[in-house]
């Protein structure tokens, strides 16, 4: 991670999802991607800042000493927050950065208004799973990001899960499918649950069941390379129990409740964007 001069990361902002990627570059950091070494977090709290460096061997900085030393600058803030931190950020930012936003719902053109004119930005939509290295993290380059910024985007978001890159006109379905997604399996999980309740049986066996099943049944569409019908119709037995589940699932509407659901959450996400 090299150009121009300078080298290394600034993780802006070591909240949740700020940890979760720095946790994942330095469990994995090789040849390929920035080792402790090249890590720099920039928090407002200087406890915050400490536990860090103390947890993952990097250092803290100011944004001014951070982007002094680093070309990446990856910013991992509240989207209430990043305009504020873009006005202390710019004097810093030059020709050499990249910057790379993680804040849902946040354009690059916002991020670029705020920025020197040519800085190139890359937002990324990532998701609470990178909190267990499972994450969905999808990129779009802003106007002044290159392939090889987007590779540079990539290596950071690669130890914590899995990347796929869009045109930024897809960003609003992004957010409503991977973005808000794991939501809608907890929310199916907790019903499924309930279920388990109602036939009495304890919570806690309730709860490992259907969890594991969720799990198993992550793991089959991942990896079996078959179609979602196809693993249905396999369990799907002539006048089995699956079929009377299904029978209900149909009559209540639910394959359209997850549409409609879906659809909720891209008009959302492009009403919030317009709102900023
Ligand atoms: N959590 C997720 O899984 C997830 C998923 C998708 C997208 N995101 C996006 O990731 C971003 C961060 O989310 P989060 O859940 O990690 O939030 P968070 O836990 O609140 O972390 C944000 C951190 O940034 C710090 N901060 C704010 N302004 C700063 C500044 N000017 N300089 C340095 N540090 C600053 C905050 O400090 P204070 O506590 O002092 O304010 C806080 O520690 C958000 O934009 C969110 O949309 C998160």
């Amino acid at each position: 991670m090299t150009t121009g001069g300078r080298s290394g990361l600034a993780i802006v902002g070591g909240g949740k999802i700020g940890e979760a990627l720095l946790a994942g570059l330095v469990r994995q950091a090789d040849a390929s991607g920035p080792g402790p070494g090249d890590i720099v977090v920039v928090e407002r709290s200087g406890q915050r800042a400490a536990e860090l460096t103390d947890r993952y061997g990097v250092a803290a900085a100011d944004l001014a000493g951070a982007a002094g030393r680093v070309r990446v600058l990856l910013l991992a803030v509240k989207p209430q927050d990043i305009d504020t931190l873009l006005g202390l950020l710019a004097p810093h930012v030059t020709a050499d950065h990249l910057v790379v936003s993680v804040a849902a719902g946040v354009p690059t053109r916002r991020i670029e208004a705020l920025l020197p004119a040519g800085t190139p930005v890359v937002r990324v939509m990532p998701n609470t799973p990178a909190l267990v290295d499972e994450g969905m993290s999808v990129l779009s380059a802003g106007t002044h990001a290159t392939e090889s910024h987007l590779d540079e985007a990539e290596a950071l978001l690669a130890p914590v899960g899995r990347v796929r890159r869009v045109p930024e006109s897809q960003q609003d379905a992004v957010t409503a499918l991977s973005g808000s997604g794991p939501a809608y399996f907890f929310y199916l999980v907790e019903a499924m649950i309930d279920a388990g309740i109602l036939l009495g049986l304890p919570r806690t066996l309730a709860a490992d069941l259907i969890v594991q099943t969720a799990l198993g049944a992550a793991v089959m569409l991942r990896d079996s390379g078959e179609h979602p019908v196809q693993l249905r119709e396999a369990v799907t037995s002539p006048g089995g129990t699956t079929i009377a589940a299904i029978r209900e699932l149909e009559r209540h509407g639910v394959r359209a409740a997850l549409i409609a659901a879906i659809e909720a959450a891209h008009d959302r996400s492009v009403a919030l964007g317009e709102d900023r």
